[in-house]
């Protein structure tokens, strides 16, 4: 049940976006699909299964920096806030930080509407004193704020490492409207996953009960679904692999036949052992990323990490135009 204290705002993509983008992607060599596209219902309840895996260590240990720290950013950013949260379709992680931070209101924006929409009416009952802008949006296109969005400091939060589903200039590029929309004195509140072994990064992403690999697929499903395609699922197999050279894991599917999938009226050949690469994830060292984020506009103000040297959580202040 909707209450007073959300207002919803649907600016969801339509799906001549996504045909663009996949017939695009597929008539390239190498194929590539934009990660964006996996999270349709089934394929957000994958992800959140997928945060719950033992192999997949980023969620807890990222949890667990946030809950130990809340006090400490709550002393850096004050309260009465505005927290942003663009991909925040399962709202998950913001709930470790109201109590502390006691925001003026909670402005979360994802591709994945309905997902959107049940999680805001959830943490509108477990949080009744906030107020919820929800914006149904594809984030990498439009970062605006919904027009109800009240006054005040803004505070961008981008947990997950989501940052590093974007390659640097795309990483660069994102953070700096996400410098526009905070503006100076703004912050950002970002979660980074850290360089590691090899060993650990290829299992979270290659996870042992197969559940990445039905979210890879999944991919196929959504296209099957959404765009008239007739991939034949059994047909292709999900890899995962790191490139130390480069800093990312890449995730592909790999045509397992000499293949042709129809997508509406237009047909791709695919070769035995081909790829369709759907996804990258970058990790970086903290220097790393602070270089990288100084490329966008934002000063690093602090930064946490596990005992484990796993995981960080950055905090930026945007600089004023004048520097
Ligand atoms: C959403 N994103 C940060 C996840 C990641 O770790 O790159 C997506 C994911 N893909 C496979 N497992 C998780």
């Amino acid at each position: 049940m909707s209450t007073n204290k959300i207002q919803f705002h649907d600016l969801h993509p339509s799906n001549d976006d996504f045909a663009a983008d996949v017939i695009n992607g597929l008539s390239q060599r190498p194929a590539a699909i934009p990660p964006k596209y996996f999270y349709d219902a089934k394929g957000s309840k994958l992800f959140d299964a997928i945060t719950q895996l033992p192999e997949y260590y980023p969620t807890r240990t990222e949890i667990g920096i946030l809950s130990a720290n809340t006090a400490e950013i709550a002393e850096h950013v004050g309260t009465g806030s505005l927290i942003v949260e663009p991909g925040g379709g399962s709202c998950a992680k913001v709930h470790i930080l109201l109590e502390g931070l006691k925001p003026r209101a909670y402005v979360p924006m994802d591709i994945s509407k309905d997902h959107l929409q049940l999680a805001a009416e959830e943490l509108a009952v477990a949080f009744p004193w906030l107020e919820i802008h929800a914006a149904a949006t594809d984030f990498t296109r439009n970062i605006q704020l919904p027009p109800s969005t009240p006054e005040g400091t803004l505070v961008a939060f981008f947990p997950g490492s989501s940052i590093g589903n974007f390659d640097q200039d795309g990483a660069v590029d994102f953070l700096t409207s996400v410098a526009e929309l905070v503006g100076p004195g703004g912050y950002l509140l970002i979660g980074v996953d850290l360089k590691k072994d090899k060993v650990i990064l290829e299992a979270a992403y290659d996870d042992a009960g197969g559940i990445t690999a039905e979210f890879n697929l999944n991919l196929l499903a959504n296209i099957n679904r959404e765009l008239g395609g007739n991939f034949d699922l059994n047909a292709w197999r999900h890899k995962a692999l790191y490139s130390e050279q480069i800093g990312r894991i890449e995730m592909h599917l790999i045509s397992q036949k000499n293949q042709t999938v129809m997508i509406n009226k237009t047909s791709f050949s695919f070769a035995q052992g081909e790829s369709i690469h759907t996804e990258n994830s970058y990790k970086y060292t903290t220097e790393e990323f602070i270089t990288l984020a100084k490329r966008a506009g934002f000063q690093s103000d602090a930064l946490w990490v596990d005992a484990n040297k796993l995981f960080s959580v950055h905090l930026f202040r945007a600089q004023s135009l004048s520097k």
